[in-house]
């Protein structure tokens, strides 16, 4: 049976301005989207004109399973943190812990909005079952360092062999080469051989820190956009380039291309103490640009809404001028870039036949006086928060409502998170 909600200020990426419509959800997709009072039915949804429907957000950069590594040493040098708190603690993971972080993370997402994320890490298996189970769209890459003898690829490849198009499509699998710093130039040709091969997508760690380049085996013997050039990483079917800080701003042409987003993901490069990547000149060359909040230990919440506002102010500071990054730019760079960056066809904007990936917003408290369908975008970004999603759907599923979640038991997975983290940090 197909389901009507009426009265809904719709935003997406395409339109200026929000619009009041009637919308119809049947099955996985969006079946109609009308002019607010043309649908009727009896299983019905009335927004009543003070209720946003958005795309739901698209987390495109992250490590889901690091919400069992939460503030685990904060505020110290990156080096100092990664070192001595956190990989000491990873080498304990195993997939019951990793599927156990996995719905942590989706508890925490689903209830901000999110309805599909990026994941890089280790037993992805393990987070694959979870998301299955759980209902979330998601692009999965098993996180590769320094693989030698190609044990990681071969188990990246297995993944994919697993999963890729899962769940009736609502798993993607990319490879997960996990920075230049980590991988050879010739193992970043063989994940590229294979990823071109096999139709499959790249997310990868790019320019971080300012130093990256030159602890990279490659430095002095060519530049970062020779490397991607030369492995063969340019030709990939989607190339998922996360952080991006220090891109050098004579060669930001190199970088719009169709198979190619950018991730930004303000709150951790801040955290970090990486910088600020200057996404608004980005934009402006013409580069794809998507929004992901990273690993939750280096930010530390995978709220997309605090994500977007972090975005936009830290663009205006950083050029020191209001106009750089706009509201409406925000919102597209959390949901549709995102969704385009992981492979999603027909998934991103409320439009009919496309996928039911959504949330509602409930506009009728106190921040969002005066708010019209002119306007909407900047309430949402400057104003809005998390608090305000009353529901999330995906593929045309509710898997969030005011505050319970259909397909997840909050006690017993916060329970088993806490129980992996116990162990691991012990
Ligand atoms: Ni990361």
């Amino acid at each position: 049976m197909s389901k009507i909600y009426k009265n809904v200020a719709v935003w997406d990426a395409r339109r200026s301005k929000a619009e009041f419509c009637d919308v119809e959800v049947e099955g996985t997709e969006f079946r109609t989207v009308a002019p607010a009072g043309s649908l009727n039915g009896e299983n019905c949804f009335d927004g009543k004109r003070r209720t946003a429907m958005l795309p739901g957000f698209v987390n495109a950069h992250g490590h889901a399973s690091m919400t069992l590594l939460r503030g685990l040493g904060e505020d110290l040098p990156l080096m100092e943190w990664l070192q001595n708190r956190i990989w000491p603690v990873e080498d304990r993971l195993n997939k019951v812990f990793v599927k156990a972080g996995a719905k942590q993370a989706m508890l925490e997402m689903l209830s901000t909005g999110t309805t599909c994320f990026a994941d890089m890490y280790f037993f992805m298996d393990g987070v694959a079952e979870a998301v299955l189970e759980t209902g979330m769209r998601c692009g999965l890459s098993r996180g590769m360092i320094d693989d030698k003898d190609g044990e990681k690829l071969r188990d990246n490849i297995k993944l994919a062999e697993n999963f890729n198009g899962a769940g009736g499509g609502l798993v993607s699998v990319q490879l997960g080469p996990h920075a230049p710093y980590t991988m050879t130039f010739y193992m970043l040709r063989n994940v590229a051989e294979v990823a071109i091969s096999k139709r499959l997508g790249v997310q990868l760690h790019w320019l971080e820190t300012k130093d990256e380049w030159k602890n990279t085996s490659m430095s002095g013997t060519m530049t970062p956009e020779q490397c991607l050039e030369n492995s063969g990483l340019t030709r990939v079917k989607q190339l998922v380039l996360s952080h991006c800080v220090w891109l050098d701003e004579s060669r930001l042409g190199f970088y719009k291309k169709d198979n190619i987003t950018l991730v930004n993901n303000p709150k951790s490069n801040l955290k970090l103490g990486s910088g600020v990547a200057p996404v608004a000149k980005y934009l402006k060359a013409g580069i794809k640009i998507a929004l992901g909040t990273d690993g939750a230990s280096s930010n530390n919440s995978l709220d997309m809404w605090e994500e977007m506002r972090f975005a936009a102010l830290a663009q205006k500071g950083y050029f020191m001028d209001p106009v750089q990054l706009k509201a409406e730019e925000a919102l597209k760079m959390a949901t549709y870039a995102g969704a385009q960056a992981l492979g999603f066809d027909k998934c991103g904007l409320i439009k009919e036949g496309w996928k039911a990936d959504f949330m509602l917003v409930d506009l009728d408290s106190p921040q969002y006086m005066g708010w019209n369908e002119d306007n909407l975008a900047g309430y949402l970004v400057y104003s809005g928060s998390s608090k305000d999603v009353k529901t999330t759907v995906v593929n045309g599923k509710t898997l969030y409502e005011c505050g319970e979640f259909t397909t997840l038991d909050k006690e017993k997975v916060i329970a088993e998170a806490l129980s992996a983290r116990s162990e691991m940090t012990k």
